[in-house]
């Protein structure tokens, strides 16, 4: 199976820790040069030193925000007049819990822009050079909400879908480019996002984190909380050429607990 990403270059978004961490990892593994975009440049700095990397590899990081779209369009863009991407990887901060019906308005537009926007934003830059060079990977980490909501994730389970239907849309549009557009839904990995969800589910509710872990557990066929790493693994795939024939699709990486195809 051909899974070498030499001489490609990703941009991995949400990279400083979590998923998008561990994505850069796998696809410098994989032999691409990464370039990571998140706030924080101490941490960005730290990842750059991290990934593993040979002669043919170079790693760079963007400092970028999200809720900036306009901003992160200005960098991105000057960033790939210099350096064209080939693998793009949307991924972001999910939106905070909660029950849709008492979200405030401004929780859902700051949340359509930070995800679907940005998305389009990124994928309408990159685009061209993936055009011209007749290859090209969008992969976005969505959830497993995309196929049954989950509850008290409002606003997330209402962005979610807008971008799966998004990339669905755009996968028709590429495929005949040479440019794949898949999903990942990561169901529960262990990273800052989903301790944090824990943390407030166990507030709550009166409960411990432990206990909140464990009712988790007890959902999952695989009887654990996945890893960063288990989902970044499918994004590496994704990305590989031996992905070249799958475009427009979910992949759940959620030890089984989807109840549903
Ligand atoms: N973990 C799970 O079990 C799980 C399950 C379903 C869905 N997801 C979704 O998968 C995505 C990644 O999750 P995760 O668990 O890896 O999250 P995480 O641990 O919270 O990491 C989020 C990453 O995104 C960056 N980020 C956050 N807000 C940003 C902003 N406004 N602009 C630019 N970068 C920003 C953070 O870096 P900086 O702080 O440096 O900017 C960090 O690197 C999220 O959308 C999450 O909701 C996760």
């Amino acid at each position: 199976m051909n899974l070498d990403l030499t001489g490609k270059r990703a941009l991995v978004c949400g990279s400083t820790q979590g998923i998008g961490k561990a994505s850069a990892m796998e696809l410098a593994l994989l032999g691409a040069s990464v370039t990571l975009v998140a706030r924080n440049e101490e941490k960005l700095k730290e990842v750059i030193k991290q990934l593993p990397a040979d002669d043919t590899e170079s790693h760079h990081f963007i400092v970028a925000d999200f809720t900036q779209p306009e901003d992160l369009k200005a960098k991105v863009a000057d960033y790939i007049e210099r350096n064209p991407i080939d693998i793009l990887v949307n991924n972001t901060g999910g939106p905070a819990g909660g029950l849709a019906i008492e979200a405030e308005l401004e929780e859902y537009t700051k949340a359509f822009s930070q995800h679907v926007i940005c998305n389009q934003i990124l994928a309408q830059l990159l685009i061209p050079n993936m055009r011209q060079a007749g290859w090209g990977r969008i992969i976005n980490i969505i959830s497993t909400s995309v196929k049954t909501p989950l509850k008290g994730l409002g606003v997330s389970n209402t962005i979610r879908a807008a971008v799966a239907n998004w990339a669905k849309t755009l996968s028709f549009e590429l495929g005949g480019l040479g440019i794949t557009v898949n999903n990942v839904l990561p169901g529960s990995a262990m990273t800052g996002r989903l301790e944090s969800l824990i943390n407030s589910r166990a507030e709550k509710e009166g409960k411990t984190s432990e206990q909140v872990k464990a009712e988790m557990i007890k959902e999952i066929p695989a009887g654990k909380i996945g890893t960063p790493e288990d989902v970044a693994a499918a994004v590496a795939f994704l990305a590989s050429p031996a992905a070249n024939y799958i475009n427009g699709i979910n992949i759940p990486v959620d030890g089984g607990r989807t109840a549903s195809l």
